[in-house]
């Protein structure tokens, strides 16, 4: 059995976790997560403020984490810590936390892809939720659509051409005159609004297009946006919840069948969802309603595994130090970084 401290500071969350366990077969014996709300001031976060919070809250926020798993220092096997893609003076505080801490205790440190964290966060809530499947990666910076052979193994098959899932709810909620994160807001307002009111076009979705065609998987959501724009000046203040319905079903539709035809094409049974927006309740209720028809099994985290967190770090830490791998002494923080274990058609 490993014990493994995890480590996120890749945006605003700043978070420790401590697992243990071996192989898929893991306990979450602490999580502790600290969200910067000062970012809501300004309706998106600011990397210099967000750094210099992460600096005050890393130890106290390390300290919670090894209190509520009821361990010290001395009782760490190794530590894992997300070292790329995010905002890279947050990053930094987290990856100098985590590399001072290891030479300090003489124990390993494993560098993290945050993506790849996120692809593992729904396997600490379901044991089902491992390879093979087909994940489907929705956060306020990426969506991502790959295929999981097997931990380390990962085939992107699309990813959006422009804004993130994430980031068009965000950007409609300011339209809309709701608060930042927008999400959960857009998906509240939209439950009261209705279908028939707004439809939008769904965007790269057309019958006629062929596994070949590279627009097959690709998501874009810019036009999208455009669309609810120009829909919220001729709309009247009481129809924002019909604005808000067609956008959400749209952005719901897209996501939905790309990942169904992924399912097809490889034959997966089970779809795994991660990233902030998977704490969508909507998407995946009909995400289950679509894969049921392709018997295939949809787990989706909780909201706290779907947001960024350490446990998902420690997790895809836990792998990678099993296959023996160590960050070195000089492990960088970056801004942008593909995915580890690609593998290609
Ligand atoms: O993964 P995450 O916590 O941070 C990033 O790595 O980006 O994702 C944050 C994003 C935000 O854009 C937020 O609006 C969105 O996830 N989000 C949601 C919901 N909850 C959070 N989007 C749609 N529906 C939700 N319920
Ligand atoms: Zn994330």
């Amino acid at each position: 059995m490993t014990r493994i401290l995890g480590i996120e500071t890749s945006c605003d969350e700043t978070s420790a976790s401590v697992l243990s366990g071996s192989g898929n077969d893991v306990a979450m014996d602490s999580l502790v997560i600290l969200s910067q709300d000062v970012h809501r001031i300004f309706g998106g976060v600011v990397p210099e403020i967000a750094s210099r919070h992460h600096l005050t809250a890393i130890v106290p926020v390390v300290e919670r984490a090894l209190a509520d798993a009821g361990v010290e220092l001395a009782g760490l096997d190794a530590v894992a810590v997300t070292y790329a893609p995010g905002l890279v003076g947050a990053l930094l505080v987290g990856v100098s936390f985590a590399k001072a801490l290891a030479y300090g205790r003489g124990i390993p440190c494993v560098g993290v892809h945050h993506m790849e964290g996120h692809l593992f966060a729904t396997a600490l809530e379901h044991r089902d939720a491992v390879p093979p499947f087909t994940a489907l990666l929705v956060s306020g910076g990426h969506t991502l659509l790959v295929d999981v052979p097997e931990w380390g193994r990962y085939q992107v098959l699309g990813r959006t051409r422009d804004d993130a899932a994430g980031e068009a709810f965000d950007k409609v909620a300011k339209l809309l005159g709701l608060p930042y994160p927008g999400g959960p807001h857009v998906e509240r307002l939209a439950r009261e609004g209705d279908p028939s009111r707004f439809r939008f076009a769904r965007p790269m979705l057309r019958r006629n297009q062929q596994p070949a065609d590279d627009d097959y998987y690709d998501v874009s959501f810019s036009g999208l946006k455009t669309a609810v724009l120009h829909a919220t000046k001729q709309a009247s203040d009481g129809d924002r919840a019909h604005v808000a319905r067609g956008f959400h079903d749209a952005l719901v539709e897209t996501l939905v069948e790309k990942t169904a035809r992924a399912v097809e094409q490889f034959g997966r049974e089970r779809v795994v969802l991660g990233g902030g927006v998977a704490g969508n309740r909507t998407l995946a209720e009909a995400m289950r309603q679509r894969m049921r028809t392709l018997g295939a099994e949809v787990y989706a985290p909780t909201s706290r595994l779907a947001t960024d967190n350490a446990a998902m770090i420690a997790r895809a830490g836990l792998f990678h130090y099993e296959r023996g791998e160590r960050a070195p002494l000089d492990l960088n923080a970056f801004a942008s970084m593909p995915l580890p274990g690609l593998v290609s058609a």
